[in-house]
């Protein structure tokens, strides 16, 4: 969600800001700005729309300077029009801001500015932001230079609610940016004669590999030959410069027509990652050592509680019904963003989990500090390396999916519920799991990949059924058990990238309201693989028909009698019943894909939506 790019150095900043905010497009975004010294005076070019709106700005009236700060914008105040996007100015217009993130209280800051005498132009709590800071300035006039743009910052800062990521530049300090950070995240980029700001590490590896992913309350001055930290309030200033280790080419498109579809393609590979090094054979276990937790330390949790938000906590779901299966351990699950502010009743011997490809979402960041400071031990399940939650959380395990770009999820999902997998094995192998049923479920482990692979070679019959049902207003998705959150996962699927209206449901709850929904136009997907409940899914496939219902069928190779219960079928490889979800998700993310290229959408960037939603 939203991103900032700032640059100091030798080299001509427009290209660099550019590439930078192109970059930084798949975490979603609905107008883009730059704005950068000039001889005379700050310089600034902002479009509502695509970064491409703004590249045809800055070719007409080019933006020439060795240093600036740009943005992508994710509307929270305000429409996206060129007016409200970034940056912004102060009531001098000498100070430029960019900002990601929410002021909470700028509605009495900017009523107290406008008592003063202040004016604003836009609908964004950000110039509120902008114009406090430089208030902050103009009586900061004994400091000098950059002293006295920190200071106003750092005073400016210390008077809002809410979170920030930010970068400012002064007119009459070139070749100086100055950036903070609460709560959205911000990382330096250290050159030889050259430093950048980025929300994200990415973005940076083209031109450095030298990164310091800064802290909350880090507040940090970039020039072409050095950088400094200090932080805002007590906190001792600490950090620690870091090697990316991040080919450029991982975030290319290579043959696919979108990143989406590129993922899909990669997660046998990501099920491998998740799993390298971790399986041992030997005892039929698995070893997780980033937990940080002792043998007798892991035993002795009573209960599991998993946080996350959308797909990050459908796997949480599917992860709940694996550790309760093999570790008879009770497991619950809840969206960050409600566990964050419910008291739920918590016992000392509660393990939570958080879950978060991106790292950086904030309500579950929000909820990892919640549980922390019950006095919790908060383990983490990313993907971004260096993130805050990787960096906040008491441990975890990294899922070395490799970057995902588009923004619905499909790597990180297969990845997360291959690591639940994992744990259920190494929970399990502890409580009720024989050495052989160790053995067995890392047999099944290590057919995941090649099952994929074969899943995918359907994707072009998948695309017919696809198209078949693009036209479709409403789709509905059932599933039982450990199925049921790959519903869940389907249907969010099919309506981000797709705006077709779709539901998830636990197929048994057909006949409590869904079923009134039912009729010739609104297709079910029913998974039902050859399982405990197979006899119980068939039934509510005959219920759908008895009104007319079209059905597509998920099952397992070797059922014919599907053939003639349903309109499509879809036969995929069988695998042991806990570990089945992760195959069945993967057809279903080719039905979304499918009918989104059906129906020409914007795949790779669907309306309205972010990859890391960074703000509440
Ligand atoms: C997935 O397709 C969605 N875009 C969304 O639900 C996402 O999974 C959620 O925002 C959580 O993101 P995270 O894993 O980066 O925390
Ligand atoms: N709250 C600010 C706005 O609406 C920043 C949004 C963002 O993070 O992009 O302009």
């Amino acid at each position: 969600m939203c991103g900032i790019i700032a640059y100091v150095g030798d080299r001509d900043v427009q290209p660099v800001l550019l590439d930078g905010l192109s970059r930084l497009e798949y975490r979603g975004y609905d107008s883009a700005g730059i704005a950068v010294h000039s001889g005379n005076g700050i310089r600034i070019q902002k479009r509502a729309g695509r970064i491409a709106e703004l590249a045809k700005a800055v070719v007409k009236s080019p933006l020439h300077s060795t240093s600036g700060i740009s943005h992508t914008r994710w509307a929270t105040h305000g429409e996206p029009t060129d007016t409200n996007a970034h940056p912004h100015l102060d009531q001098s217009g000498r100070i430029a801001l960019v900002h990601n993130g929410v002021v909470e209280n700028y509605q009495t800051i900017k009523q107290a500015l406008t008592e003063k005498g202040h004016v604003f132009h836009s609908a964004t709590d950000t110039e509120v932001l902008a114009h406090l800071v430089g208030e902050h300035y103009d009586k900061l006039s004994s400091l000098q230079g950059a002293n006295r743009l920190v200071a106003a910052i750092k005073a400016a800062l210390s008077e809002i609610d809410g979170t920030y990521g930010i970068a400012v530049i002064h007119q009459d300090l070139p070749n100086l940016v100055v950036g903070a950070r609460r709560g959205s995240p911000l990382v330096l980029g250290i050159g030889e004669k050259e430093q950048f700001l980025s929300s994200d590490a990415a973005a940076l590896s083209p031109y450095t590999q030298k990164v310091i992913y800064l802290k909350d309350f880090d507040i940090v001055t970039l020039q072409p030959g050095k950088f400094d930290i200090q932080t805002i309030g007590e906190r001792e200033v600490s950090y620690e410069i870091k090697e990316l280790d991040f080919k450029p080419e991982a975030a290319e498109k290579g043959k696919f027509a979108h990143y989406m579809l590129k993922e899909i393609f990669e997660q046998p590979t990501a099920i491998k990652n998740a799993m390298r090094g971790r399986l041992d054979k030997e005892t039929g276990t698995a070893h997780l050592g980033g937990l940080n937790l002792t043998n007798e330390q892991l035993r002795d949790i009573r209960r599991i509680i998993v946080l996350g938000c959308g797909t990050a906590l459908y796997s949480g779901m599917v992860g709940e019904q694996m550790i309760e299966t093999t570790a008879h351990l009770p497991v619950e699950t809840d969206f960050s963003s409600e566990f964050r502010y419910r008291n739920t009743p918590l016992e000392n011997d509660t393990l939570f989990f958080v879950v978060s490809q991106s790292g950086e979402t904030a309500d579950t960041l929000g909820a990892l500090r919640e549980a922390q400071r019950k006095g919790h031990r908060v383990l983490g399940i990313c993907n971004n390396v260096g993130s805050t939650i990787a960096r906040e959380s008491d441990g975890g395990v990294y899922m070395h999916a490799g970057p995902e770009i588009g923004v619905a999820a499909t790597k990180s999902f297969v990845s997360q519920t291959t690591i639940f997998a994992l744990l259920s094995l190494k929970l399990g192998r502890m409580r009720y799991l024989s050495a052989a049923n160790g053995h067995e479920i890392i047999h099944a482990l290590e057919q995941l990949p090649a099952q994929v692979e074969a899943i995918l070679a359907q994707s072009d019959y998948i695309k017919k059924i696809a198209e078949k049902y693009a036209a479709s207003q409403s789709m509905l998705f059932f599933g039982r058990q450990g199925n049921y959150p790959i519903a869940l996962e389907g249907a969010l699927k099919m309506k981000e990238i797709t705006y077709i209206h779709a539901e998830g449901y636990p197929s048994s709850e057909l006949k409590h309201g869904v079923i009134a929904l039912i009729d010739k136009k609104t297709p079910s997907v029913v998974i039902a693989p050859h399982d405990s409940l197979y006899d119980k899914n068939m039934n509510s496939i005959q219920e759908i028909k008895a009104r007319c219902g079209p059905v597509i069928c998920l099952t397992t190779n070797g059922n014919k009698e599907i053939d003639s219960n349903a309109d499509d079928v879809i036969k995929i490889p069988q695998t042991l019943e806990l570990l089945q979800p992760i195959l069945n998700v993967v057809p279903l993310q080719l039905l979304a894909y499918h009918t989104a290229v059906a129906l020409g959408r914007d795949i790779d960037k669907p309306r309205n939506l972010a990859k890391s939603v960074t703000v509440e």
